[in-house]
């Protein structure tokens, strides 16, 4: 968002795995902050961006290799606080006229070193380090193979490894920090504390708030919009929730909602949608039933490719359809979040710079001629369900686990048939109380029930019973891309399985998943 009213503070990004870890951070703490690759920062974009601090990441290359990755001058220059961590700190050094060398050398002047270390203070104690050293020593974690060899004028250590002698190193007058470890991490326990000793010092005052946030996206939505029209898919997930409720707030009923239902939807999952945005927001909406579309053509696709493509395309279709009946609408909303967009910097194959940009109505702007409205952009998922939050959308509804655009379909394998469809809905819509009954949803990234294509014998009663098997999964993870099961006790799973064979008319045998992902997959399909 340009035109801020919040101080800002850059991170120049050298290559690191774990960059975004330190916009975490900082965020966590109230300071607005930026990721930008180092080939984007130059002097027009320093000055234009106007930081309050600066801090340079982490990073895979060696600055003793002519050519590495390094900041423009300029951000020596402009006077405020920075902070190097790794890579960043030996750029630094190497920058200002210290040494750095390469490789695994043994002894004295320092060695490579992979994982957790301990550090020591200096008899000298700094800003900085404020609410360190407690105990005497502070772990961190470290993953450098070149190391500071010698310091830069102006600078002194301020606490050592047993590998690292320049572990901690600071020119108070200028205010440059570098650290040789990672304070982003999680094995460096204490490291928020330092990130936020190092902005308070840098005088931030924690002025980024979701009100404070809130209110700027309005005034820049009305910016960008004006009095165009605005539509919006809604999937009833959070983000394009979030998004809409924004934007109404900022340009009312020139936003329209589309709702797509195709007919995968969870148990009153689209009357939910329907009520709360038609009903309670009023905001305008098209609840779009299409289910006879979507479940037609999926009649007898097994293959889940075919599924996933079927739906997709279908998708875009019946948005298109409904979002041309909308008159002079000019742009398209989208709940884009700021992982998706933050530009990674890639040292092995391709461009050097790669976007990841998000479309959950994949190409559409472009084919419909649409400009994109996507005020998410610079949040992470925490922050939209605090924006959430501030908008005044039901907790229940913020804290709702994911759920995949193809929907029931792939938590279907095989055959989708309607009356299939409906003894899953039954049968999830009972794990799910089960799970909120025991107090376990919020510890559960997701869950869900697969009905499988199965059928297995039983008895019930004095009669035989020949019915489908399902299968119930629940996995803790932070984003999804890995995944562990959920250690249920066997109570839980023993009483759960009961309601739903008793509940659920057509299921007759409950088993539980316990893949992790890898090698899994979270969705069966
Ligand atoms: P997998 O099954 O790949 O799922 O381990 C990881 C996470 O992504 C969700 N998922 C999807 N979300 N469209 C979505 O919006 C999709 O096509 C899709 N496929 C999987 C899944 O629910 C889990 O949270």
């Amino acid at each position: 968002m340009s035109d801020q009213i919040h101080d800002r503070l850059l991170i120049i990004d050298f290559g690191s795995q774990v960059t975004q870890l330190i916009a975490r951070r900082l965020r966590e703490l109230s300071v607005y902050c930026e990721i930008h690759p180092y080939q984007k920062v130059d002097d027009a974009f320093l000055r234009d961006f106007a930081p309050k601090a600066i801090i340079f990441s982490g990073g895979p290359d060696s600055v003793t290799r002519a050519g590495s990755p390094r900041p423009p001058q300029l951000a020596y220059d402009l006077g405020v606080p920075i902070l190097g961590i790794c890579y960043g700190q030996q750029v630094m050094m190497q920058d200002l006229g210290g040494r750095v060398e390469g490789g695994k050398i043994s002894g004295g002047g320092g060695t490579a070193e992979f994982g957790r270390a301990y550090v020591t203070p200096s008899d000298e104690r700094i800003d900085l380090l404020t609410g360190w050293f407690l105990d005497g020593r502070e772990q961190v974690w470290m993953s450098h193979g070149d190391h500071v060899a010698a310091l830069a004028p102006g600078f002194a250590v301020y606490g050592t490894s047993p590998n690292a002698p320049f572990a901690i190193t600071a020119d108070l007058d200028r205010r440059f920090f570098a650290v040789q470890f990672h304070p982003e991490v999680h094995h460096t326990p204490n490291g928020k504390t330092l990130y936020e000793n190092f902005v308070r010092l840098a005088g931030f005052t924690g002025d980024w708030t979701m009100s404070a946030y809130r209110e700027e996206a309005i005034r820049l939505i009305r910016e960008q919009v004006g009095d165009k029209k605005v539509i919006c898919g809604l999937s009833g997930g959070v983000d394009s929730s979030v998004a809409a409720v924004l934007i109404h707030e900022a340009i009312g009923d020139n936003l329209t909602c589309v709702f797509v239902d195709h007919g995968l939807l969870r148990q009153n999952e689209a009357q939910e949608v329907v009520t709360m945005f038609r009903d309670h927001y009023n905001i305008p909406l098209i609840h779009a039933d299409e289910s006879e579309l979507f479940l037609g053509e999926l009649e007898g696709v097994t293959d889940p490719e075919v599924k996933r493509k079927t739906i997709g395309r279908l998708f875009i279709d019946v948005f298109q359809k409904y979002a041309n009946q909308i008159e002079n609408a000019e742009f398209l909303a989208q709940g884009t979040l700021y992982p998706d967009v933050i530009e990674s910097v890639s040292f092995s194959g391709g461009p050097s710079v790669t976007i990841k940009s998000h479309h959950n109505v994949g190409g559409l702007p472009e084919k419909m001629g649409l400009k994109l409205v996507e005020p998410l952009r610079e949040l992470f998922k925490d922050e939209v369900r605090a924006l959430g939050t501030e908008l005044g959308l039901p907790a229940s509804f913020i804290g709702r686990h994911p759920f995949p655009g193809p929907g029931l379909a792939i938590r279907c394998p095989g055959e989708i048939t309607r009356d299939k469809l409906e003894i899953l809905r039954k049968a999830d819509a009972v794990y799910i109380d089960q799970i909120r009954k025991h107090g376990l949803y919020d510890e559960i990234w997701q869950a869900f029930v697969a009905i499988l294509p199965v059928r297995t014998v039983g008895v019930m009663g004095d009669g035989r019973t020949y019915d489908y098997a399902c299968a119930l999964r629940a996995v803790t993870s932070v984003d999804g891309m890995t995944a562990d099961y959920y250690p249920f006790t066997h109570d839980f799973l023993g009483e759960t399985a009961t309601r739903i064979i008793n509940e659920v008319e057509g299921i007759n045998r409950v088993t539980y998943d316990i893949t992790s992902k890898p090698p899994g997959t979270i969705e069966w399909e």
